[in-house]
């Protein structure tokens, strides 16, 4: 392990014991590309897109598959997954399908509803 390493180690244990998330896996760099959209805590930045956090490894990679030959042809994710290699539906499924499904909690990035000014 390099000194890099180990020092992003050392953040993520401190993180870990303020936030509980645990051991968290740290990203490949197949899923730098993802977290835009699917956070890389696997979950979605926006209401409605799917969560990747614990879902099955083997649903992944068939999923990515699916949308690299596709199966449908407008969707978000078949534009992304046309760059993708095997290696790397691979790996981003490896990591998303070990992540904690339930932890942190979803992240809602819609501004929430104006209070209406107190009288
Ligand atoms: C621009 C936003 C965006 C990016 C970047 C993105 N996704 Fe998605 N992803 C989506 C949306 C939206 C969906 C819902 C299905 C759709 O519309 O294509 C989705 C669905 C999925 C699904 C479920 C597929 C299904 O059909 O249910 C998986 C698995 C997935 N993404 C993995 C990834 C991985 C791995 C990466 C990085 C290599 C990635 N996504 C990058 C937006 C994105």
């Amino acid at each position: 392990m390099n000194t890099a390493n180990a020092t992003l180690l050392l953040c993520l244990l401190a993180a870990g014991s303020i936030a509980a998330a645990g051991e968290a896996p740290e990203p490949p760099q197949a899923v730098a590309g993802c977290s835009a959209c699917h956070l890389k805590e696997g979950i979605p930045a926006q209401p409605g897109w799917p969560f990747l956090a614990g879902m099955a490894k083997a649903d992944i990679v068939e999923r990515l598959r699916g949308h690299r030959a596709r199966l449908i042809p407008d969707s978000t994710m078949s534009k992304v997954a046309a760059g993708l290699s095997d290696d790397e539906i691979e790996q981003a499924a490896d990591y998303y399908s070990r992540l904690e499904p339930s932890n942190p909690p979803p992240v809602l990035l819609k501004k929430p509803a104006q209070q209406p000014p107190a009288q």
